[in-house]
């Protein structure tokens, strides 16, 4: 092997004459009767190679069955490209390198799809070959996203006084959410470690010891239903600050997340973020991680449809609808299509009218009297060419309904400009969901999540009612971060979890650390942590996860390329005292 003088990337005008080594992958080839041109790539670029009988004297015959993805190792001498052939794609595109030899390195076999078209084969194939698809552009790209992203947080974080600590990969279960996934103990035959959901319990448990100001960027593992920005094990950038309020919280993260833009993308974030309540992000865009890149609020319609003839919204809860800018060209096939969509969220239907010619047409516009259209109207932001979509229901199905509408008309508009990042903070979210299933009140952020301190009263009386020091950080339609101010009272931890339908005992039995610990001297504290995938995937400017972790999952949590899960041999179980029943083939 020639040791390179030189990646791929980096030649340029001024190294003409020199001779240099270069080392990589065949790129592209083209042949040129006696000459061949190869671009030969590492990760910093490509620069193309020049084969030619009458520089090069070996066996002109191998040169011509190179084949794309050998790794080759050349030298040669640097020359100028002729005016024409210069490529401006390039950064080394104005140069190339006359080889004068070579080693082959080592040869690829049949490639199974083309590199650099990721376009060429479906995710499963390009999943297996996963080596083979971190080579391209796109990836490599991304996951030097991802690096720059590690970098920017953690000399941010560092520099404003926040100190590193690992936390335990092998923990107790405890529940917070979504199962867990366990490991058994060999030692302890019959016992179970969980990997952790997310550090929650160590890090206050930090803060109780004193350390202050806490962050990790941490794995975290969770066995639930995946989605397009969920994985099974995903990374967190974990935060936790003693002595602190919401205020506090929101001001050095809208910091760290102002600078990790500027630094990754040179983007500039507002200051401050703008701040939603969760009740006010649920009326006006029916969602509590609304994608504010464009505009179409949520509008209270029932004032109207009261006093039209349209008698089915008379006896519903709540009618809202959006406008939809120059929807009325909208063919009947369109809105069949848009009404199943709202049915999957349980939507009976979805009325609608167009706004043309100065007036209200089709769909329930008849039973509207022209008195009643002018006021509508008046209220709305509709002008001509526009169509009002309308959805009467109980309240929930009313904004969830028309909130996922929202998304699917933006997708369908095209209205969400990809440069374009748009932070807002939701604060007040209810302390409790209640389960009819399991008859029982569940944490809506987590059983460490502190009640706001004019609600305290209402966990005795009313916990429906009760609004939580809790807050999400939402851009561009995803829930990127989550955290919360937490309790640091023993008695207050205590009533939540006895909400939460557990007793003192499983109380202390699950979380006897923690309930125990806060007994020692616990300072008022608060956290947050970052989706540290969903922060690469903006910042990449992918909606798929899985293109910015160099080994992600399937949605159906397994790896194609090392075939995990899989079993294990009945030593590793009679090890582990675990007997497995197989599910039949
Ligand atoms: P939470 O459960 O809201 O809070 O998680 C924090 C953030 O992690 C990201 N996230 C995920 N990303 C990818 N795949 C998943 N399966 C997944 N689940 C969550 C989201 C989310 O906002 N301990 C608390 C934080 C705290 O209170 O400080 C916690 O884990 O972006």
């Amino acid at each position: 092997m020639f040791k390179r003088t030189h990646n791929c990337g980096e030649l340029r005008g001024s190294s003409i004459d020199e001779v240099v080594n270069l080392n990589g992958w065949v790129n592209t080839i083209r042949l040129h009767g006696q000459v061949v041109f190869v671009d030969l790539r590492d990760r910093f670029g490509k620069t193309q190679i020049v084969f030619d009988t009458d520089s090069y004297s070996g066996d002109f015959e191998l040169v011509k069955k190179l084949s794309m993805e050998d790794v080759l190792s050349i030298t040669g001498i640097v020359r100028e490209r002729s005016q024409s052939a210069v490529n401006p794609n390039l950064t080394t595109g104005k140069v190339e390198v006359v080889v004068s030899d070579y080693f082959m390195l080592n040869e690829a076999a049949p490639l199974p799809f083309v590199i650099n078209d990721r376009d060429s084969a479906e995710e499963d194939l390009r999943l297996k070959y996963r080596y083979l698809e971190l080579r391209m552009d796109a990836l490599q790209h991304n996951i030097i996203t991802r690096h720059k992203t590690y970098q920017a947080t953690r000399s941010f974080l560092s520099d404003n006084n926040f100190i590193e600590v690992e936390t335990p990969v092998l923990m107790k279960s405890t529940p917070e959410g979504a199962r867990d996934f366990l490991v058994p103990s060999r030692i302890h035959q019959g016992q179970f470690y969980a990997l952790p959901q997310s550090p929650q319990i160590y890090k206050q448990i930090l803060m109780i010891s004193g350390y202050d100001r806490y962050f990790q960027i941490v794995k975290c593992f969770r066995d639930e239903d995946l989605r397009a920005d969920r994985q099974p094990e995903f990374t967190q950038i974990d935060i936790e600050m003693s002595f602190v309020d919401e205020e506090d919280v929101f001001s050095n993260m809208e910091n760290l997340t102002r600078h990790i833009f500027k630094k990754v993308k040179d983007i500039e974030l507002p200051d401050p973020f703008p701040r939603l309540t969760y009740q006010k992000a649920m009326e006006l865009y029916g969602s509590d991680k609304p994608d504010l890149r464009y505009q179409m609020e949520l509008i209270e319609l029932k004032d109207f449809t009261d006093t039209s003839d349209f008698k089915a919204f008379r006896s519903v809860e709540r009618v809202k609808g959006i406008v939809c800018k120059g929807g009325a060209h909208y063919s009947r096939k369109i809105i069949d299509e848009l009404t199943e969509f709202v049915k999957k969220y349980k939507a009976k239907g979805l009325a609608w009218m167009k706004f043309q010619n100065n007036n209200f047409e089709g769909g329930i516009s008849k039973f509207f009297s022209e008195e009643l259209q002018g006021s509508i109207q008046n209220k709305l932001d509709i002008d001509d060419g526009d169509i009002l979509f309308m959805v009467g229901d109980d309240s929930s199905i009313v904004l969830n309904a028309l909130g996922q509408l929202r998304k699917r008309i933006a997708i369908k508009e095209d209205l969400a400009n990809k440069n374009d990042f748009k932070p807002v903070w939701i604060t007040e979210f209810p302390m409790f969901d209640y389960d009819h299933e399991s008859d029982r009140f569940i944490a809506m952020h987590h059983p460490f999540t502190a009640p706001r301190e004019e609600d305290i009263e209402l966990l005795e009386t009313n916990p429906s009612d009760a609004l939580s020091r809790g807050y999400d950080l939402t851009m561009n339609g995803y829930e990127i971060a989550g955290g919360s101010i937490r309790i640091h009272s023993p008695k207050i931890q205590e009533k939540v979890f006895s909400l939460l339908g557990l007793s003192h005992e499983e109380a202390v039995e699950k979380f006897g650390f923690l309930v125990e610990a806060l007994t020692y001297g616990a300072p008022p504290h608060g956290g947050i942590a970052f989706g540290f995938d969903r922060l690469v995937m903006l910042l990449a400017g992918t909606e798929n996860i899985r293109d910015v972790i160099a080994f992600p999952k399937t949605t159906s949590a397994t790896s194609l390329m090392d075939q995990s899960p899989n079993s294990v041999s009945e030593a590793q179980l009679r090890e582990l005292g675990l007997n497995v029943n197989r599910p039949k083939s």
